[in-house]
């Protein structure tokens, strides 16, 4: 297959920040976070793959900054890195101050996604080819985190998890 470049399936979602949205602190509440996550994750699986995409797992995220009512949120999702049919999701939230319009990092996320055909059953995907330095770092340390959620879903035998193994040795 092809391969493909970050950049190829790159999806930057703005939206603001509405008081429906909010908790009790009047900032954006943490799964309302976590739905335009998927839904910009869900996109660029799509555009890297060119087939309906599921979401596998949610591998991680961090919560660093709350996001005030009002706050313009942006999301930029890439594939970090592709496998056979599951594809890694990095997510970069970014918040816009208003004045000034400087974008800040509030929090980031990583999904994994897997292609699938018309029965759900798992297809190919195309192969990353990172090009920037960050890119570069996150394909290198993509096979670690799908090794520690396939271990933490029962999926792969922890001593098979050679390369996160290897974080600790
Ligand atoms: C995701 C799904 C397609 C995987 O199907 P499966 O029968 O387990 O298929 P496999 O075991 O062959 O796994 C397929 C790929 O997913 C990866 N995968 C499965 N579970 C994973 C997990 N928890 N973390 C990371 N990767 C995972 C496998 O490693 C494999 O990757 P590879 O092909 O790149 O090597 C299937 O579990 C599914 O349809 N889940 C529901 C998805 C969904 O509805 N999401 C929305 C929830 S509301």
């Amino acid at each position: 297959m092809h391969p493909k470049s970050p950049s190829d399936s790159l999806t930057i979602l703005t939206d603001l920040v509405l008081p429906s949205e909010t908790n009790p602190l009047n900032n954006l509440f943490g799964g309302e976070l976590l739905a335009r996550m998927d839904r910009a994750a869900s996109i660029t699986a799509q555009r890297h793959s060119r087939r309906v995409a599921v979401t596998a797992s949610v591998n991680h995220v961090a919560f660093n900054r709350a996001i005030p009512l009002g706050s313009v949120v942006t999301i930029e999702a890439k594939v970090s890195r592709s496998f056979k049919s599951s594809m890694e999701i990095y997510l970069d939230v970014w918040i816009e101050d208003r004045e000034t319009g400087i974008k800040s990092k509030a929090n980031e996320a990583i999904y994994t996604f897997v292609a699938v055909d018309d029965t759900g059953s798992p297809v190919e995907v195309p192969p990353v080819i990172p090009e920037t330095e960050l890119e570069k770092e996150r394909f290198n340390a993509a096979l670690r985190r799908k090794q520690l959620s396939l271990v933490l879903a029962g999926k792969m035998n922890p001593h098979e998890a050679t390369e996160l193994k290897a974080l600790f040795s």
